[in-house]
């Protein structure tokens, strides 16, 4: 799979294992989501670039590096959110825009409802977290308008993806990496992923 990087450490199996869980109820899936997002955040920033600084240790002068990265999180709503917490632990700093989206259960196309990102896209790396990436519709969307507004380098962060989203993300926006910590093996006919966890925003908020 062209531009997709699968992030398949032991801790993270482990987590994807409760999470796919049907008996795992929504707190600890929210507690575990978290907990996944912050090793995953260790994954795609694995390239980013540092600068060296001088520092004065209690002992003596030392030299140590920053991270001068403008980061831009956006999460689709609403599994997105759960993806949040666990990269801002790790990455303090970065600013955080929203893009609301849902399937259309009929015809499994996205429906937008809310946009809202910070300014001087253009600059920033944008990591756009969603839990799930199925048919690729919600995620391609959700690219074209982040590009619309001025971002230039987006990387996607999924939980679970299957290979028509991944497939399709591709076509679409060949310049977007993405990283996963499954590639699961095809849709049900409700573009449902299988094996998969279910419908991670019901999952997350016991709306099922
Ligand atoms: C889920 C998921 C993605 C989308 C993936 O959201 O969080 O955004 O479906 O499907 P796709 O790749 O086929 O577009 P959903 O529409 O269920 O909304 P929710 O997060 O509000 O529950
Ligand atoms: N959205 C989900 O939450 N789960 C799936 O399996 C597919 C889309």
């Amino acid at each position: 799979m062209k531009n997709l990087i699968i992030i398949d450490h032991p801790l993270v199996k482990r987590d994807l294992t409760i999470l796919r869980n049907k008996k795992t109820p929504s707190h600890q899936f929210r507690a575990i989501l978290q907990q996944t997002a912050s090793l995953m955040a260790y994954e795609v920033s694995r390239d980013f670039q540092t600068k060296e600084i001088s520092i004065q240790t209690p002992l003596e002068k030392t030299k140590g590096v920053i991270v001068e990265q403008q980061i831009v999180l956006v999460p689709i709503l609403r599994a997105g959110l759960g993806l949040v917490g666990g990269f801002v632990d790790v990455m303090p700093n970065a600013r955080v825009g929203h893009i609301g989206l849902f399937r259309d259960e009929e015809t499994l196309k996205p429906v937008d409802y809310y946009f809202k990102v910070p300014r001087n896209l253009d600059k920033a790396l944008v990591l756009l977290l969603d839990p799930m990436l199925a048919t690729g519709g919600s995620a391609v969307a959700a690219i074209s308008y982040l590009k619309k507004r001025g971002a230039c380098n987006i990387r996607m962060v999924n939980l679970v993806a299957a290979p028509e989203g991944v497939k399709t993300v591709h076509k679409a926006h060949p310049d977007v990496t993405m990283y996963t910590c499954a590639l699961d093996r095809e849709l049900n006919n409700r573009g449902y992923i299988l094996p998969g966890l279910g419908d991670a925003g019901d999952r997350m908020f016991g709306t099922e």
